[in-house]
This record gives structure tokens, sequence and C-alpha cells, in this order.
């Protein structure tokens, strides 16, 4: 309902006459319990319309000046829902139809009878009302359209800016872990554009390979499975590396009516994720919620989103390979120390070799395994630090002599501190000539206060010194090793490593001493020969 229904009704006459605007005033007066207002012509009548915005206008069709049709004209142009009631002395078809064409809304004829005037004014006004409230509703139903848009926008809006922010700590909380940050990507598509696939898949030995899905076990529809991507679509992504929206796909949408007629069709569009020029996979998600189709709004927000994961993963590949070079250098620096001393060539590698051989046996997880893969490695770098006259020495060493041979694993951990490694791998280095029962350098520690990979990479370290040669005596048999690393255990070296080591020391012995020893001998006999 209007408001003006609640209100009394503005009436305006205009007629020249004085009687007759009399008894038209009193007519609305009762009838429609009204305010009203009176001109005495046209140019009077458009004046006080404008002012007093009436509910209703009777008006005379021939008045001085402006005259009804002219009046009726100019306030439609104003106001065409407000009804216009012509009065005529002189009824003719021609100006009842000009009046009509105008927007009259009805004619009285003078003379008139109140009763009949009565249901006139009474209809205009309720029409006038009802034209009003439809308005009102119209308006209503654009309000309510305007704000669903509204909210649909914001909830696109929640949905985008959340997925780009999670994305974005996942990568902030996983920069070298490739795995999570594919994994994130494919999760924050999927709930951003509202996907029911998607997938993170890499080109691989001709075909393709997944690295990432989301959800890994679809919901809400008869295809059990995540739809395949399209090979010519994966090779238009490969070949133009720009984001693309796919044709639809179409599935069976039940697995025993594949072939069949059920069918169901997906919407689909493919993201390559580029890292310097070069595609390194391609993102694919698949259906879109309630039937809908991807729009351009939606590729360009996955890739906003790929484009972010590529700068992530970029780092990381950056890191990896700065960290190789650095790797490197650090392998070549290990070279030169083992080729000072011709005895021990290839021991760091050996010792490592040993010691993941124990660690696994341990039940190490393969982050510790790492940690010796690397820092085991770089074990002895600190003899960097210990002069040529020192650590070649045939003869016993004076107790000076020890002292600068005991800091190489101090200077080791030192060398390592500044360029990034991390605690574990310093710890390694440093405590790897520490002893079980405390009597070990450079700090002494004892038993569990060792890290225990130092405690795997001690036994290692001895039991390959043991079975290589050394200038004051040759190297003794696996078996006579492993005897001296069993008769230190609880003194020098950890039960339990001493435990794991005997029960893998077949497994050293053919993989690592015999597999050296092996390649010593073949080239002694090559230079022989
Ligand atoms: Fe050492």
């Amino acid at each position: 309902m209007s408001q003006q229904a609640h209100e009394v009704p503005k009436v305006l006459i205009a007629d020249d006459e004085p009687n007759l605007r009399k008894v038209l005033r009193d007519m609305a007066k009762r009838v429609l319990r009204s305010e009203t207002w009176e001109a005495a012509d046209g140019q009077e009548a458009l004046g006080l319309f404008r002012e007093i915005k009436p509910d209703l206008v009777l008006s005379d069709i021939r008045m001085p000046g402006m005259d009804g049709i002219s009046l009726l004209k100019a306030m439609k142009q104003e106001q065409p829902n407000v009804p216009v009631i012509l009065i005529t002395g002189y009824p003719s078809l021609e100006v009842a139809i000009q009046g009509m064409k105008e927007g009259a809304s009805d004619f009285i004829t003078k003379p008139f009878r109140l009763d009949q005037l009565q249901v006139i004014l009474e209809k205009a006004l309720r029409e006038k009302r009802l034209l009003e409230d439809n308005e009102g509703l119209k308006q209503q139903v654009q309000h309510k359209k305007a704000l669903e848009k509204l909210n649909e926008e914001l909830n696109r809006k929640v949905r985008e800016m959340s997925a780009l922010c999670s994305l974005g700590q996942t990568i902030a909380a996983f920069p070298l872990n490739r795995d999570a940050i594919l994994r994130s990507l494919v999760n924050e598509t999927r709930s951003a554009v509202q996907a029911m696939w998607v997938q993170f898949l890499t080109p691989h030995q001709g075909g393709v390979m997944t690295l990432a899905r989301s959800p890994d076990q679809p919901e809400g529809t008869d295809v059990s499975r995540a739809p395949e991507l399209p090979k010519n679509l994966l090779e238009r992504a490969l070949r133009l590396r720009t984001p693309i929206l796919g044709p639809r796909l179409f599935l069976p949408s039940d697995p025993s009516a594949a072939g069949g007629l059920s069918k169901e069709n997906f919407s689909q569009m493919v993201v390559p994720l580029v890292i310097k020029g070069e595609v390194i996979g391609v993102l694919h998600a698949a259906g879109k919620l309630e039937g809908r189709e991807f729009d351009r709004h939606d590729l360009l927000l996955v890739s906003e989103l790929a484009k972010r994961a590529a700068l992530g993963l970029e780092n990381k590949y950056l890191y990896e390979s700065v960290f190789d070079v650095l790797m490197s250098t650090l392998r070549s620096l290990v070279s030169t120390v083992e080729a000072r001393d011709l005895y021990t060539k290839q021991h760091s590698q050996r010792v490592t070799d040993i010691a993941v051989i124990i660690a696994g046996h341990m039940g190490c997880t393969p982050e510790q395994i790492d940690t010796l893969r690397v820092a085991g490695y770089l074990h002895d770098l600190g003899k960097l630090g210990v002069k040529d006259s020192v650590l070649l020495k045939p003869g016993p060493l004076t107790p000076e002599e020890f002292d600068q041979i005991k800091a190489h694993p101090v200077i080791g951990e030192e060398i390592l501190a500044p360029i990034g490694f991390l605690p574990e791998e310093r710890a390694l280095v440093r405590h790897h000539h520490e002893r079980w029962d405390g009597k070990g350098y450079p700090d002494g520690l004892r038993e569990e206060k060792i890290p225990l990979l130092a405690r795997i990479l001690t036994v290692a370290d001895v039991f390959d010194a043991l079975t290589s040669d050394r200038p004051y005596r040759p190297a003794m048999s696996v078996e006579k090793g492993a005897a001296e690393i069993v008769a230190c255990r609880g003194t020098q070296f950890d039960p339990a490593v001493v435990t794991a080591f005997m029960q893998v020391l077949e497994e050293c012995a053919e993989k690592v001493v015999n597999r050296y020893n092996g390649a010593k001998r073949e080239k002694k006999e090559i230079s022989n020969g």
C-alpha cells in the first residue's frame, strides 16, 4: 500500500465557472474527505499542480488561456500517474478521443449527477493508489534484485580474498615445500571459483602426472572420478602458455551408464603455471557448482592464484639452485681436505653412506636422513683450518698439535653457521667426536645429550677409519673393525647405535667397504699393469 492511501487526498479543481467549482469542491470534500485547491484557468491550475502535487485533478476543457487538453498534456508530462478527470459542457467524440489519448482517466459531462461524480472520483483515486502500489512493488523487486546481485558480488569478493590470503599464508609458512604450495593452490582454486574438481598436472613421459588434486573424494555428484584433462586442451595450454576457458566436458553421469544415454556436462578451464618462461604444469578446474559456467572473471582469478603460487615456487627453485651451488663448493672444499691426505680419500662419502644405512635401520625420519646426507659429508670440513704439518704428521702428536686437531669440529660448524645451514646440520658437524662416556670433544657431551645423528655418525666415522689404510697400519678387515667398535660399546659409542650397526654390518660391508676396496684394487691393478 502507498503512503498516500492513509493521508488526506489533495484535489485540484480547474474551472472558469465559480459555481461549478463550488459544487465540485463540496463533492470532493464530502466523498473523498479531501483538501481542495481551485484555479480559474489552465495556467493558474498548472502553477498549483506543481506546487501542491495533487492526488486528483478535475479540469474543465474550455477555459480562457490554456485550455483543459493543454493543461492535461502539461500535467501528464510531469506526473503521469496523477488521474485527471475532464469536464465538458459540449461533449463530442473527437474531444473525448483526444482527451483519452493524452491520458485522461475519465469524462464528466455537464450537467452531471452527484452520484455519478462520486463514482468517478472514487474510481479515479482508487486507480491512482493501485498505480502507486504497483510502482512501489516494482521498486521493491528491483531493489531486492539489486541487493541479491550485490550480495553475490560480495560473497565472490570474500571467496577471492580468502583464497588469495590462504595461499599467501601457505607460501609464507612452507616456502620450500612444493607439495604444500600445490595442495593449497588446488584447494583455494576450488573454493574461489566453486569448482567441483581441481587438479594440478605436470607433463611426464609423454603424458601427464597428477601432483595435487581437490577434493580427493568427489561429493555431490554421480560422477565418481574427476574428469580427465582432454589432451588437445593440455597441448594448447602448454603451447600458448595462457589460461583457456575450455569447451564443456561430457561425461557419463553414472558409471553403470558409461557410454550409455545418461550424460552430464561440465564447464572447464586450464591455467598454466609458468616459472621463468617455462610451463611446469597446468591447473585444470572442471564442473562449476549448480551447473554454471566458468567465466572470464573466474579465469582471471585462477590466473592470479597460479601466478602467486609460481612466484612462491620460483623462490623455492631459486633457493635450491643457490643451495646446489653452495653444496658443490663445499663438496669441493671437502675434496681439497681429503686430497691433502691420501689415506682419507672419499672418507666423507663412505662415512655418510654407512651412517645413512644405520639411521635407516634405526627408523630415522626422511628429514633426519636428509640431514645426514647433507651434513654427514661435511663433517670434517673444519680440517681446512688445520695445518698440513699437524694433519699429515706421521708420528705421535704433541698436546698443542692435538688441540689443533680437536678444533676441527668447531671450525666446521663456524664455516656452516653464516651460510644458512640448519641447527641440526651444524650440530652433526660439531658433535661427531663426542663420546658416550662424556670424554669426547669439543663439548664433552655425554649419552643422550649428544644428538642421535652425531652418535650414529661417530660409529660410521670410526668404522671407516679402521677399515681404511693408514700411514702407520694397513686397513683392518670388516670383522676386526666391527669387533673394535663393539669393544667400545658404552664407552665411546651409544650401545643402541652399536647394536643397530652390527645388524646392518653385512650391508655396510657390501655396499660401502667392499665396493670402495674393489674400486681401489682395480685402480692399483690398472696402474701396475
Ligand atoms: Fe672428524
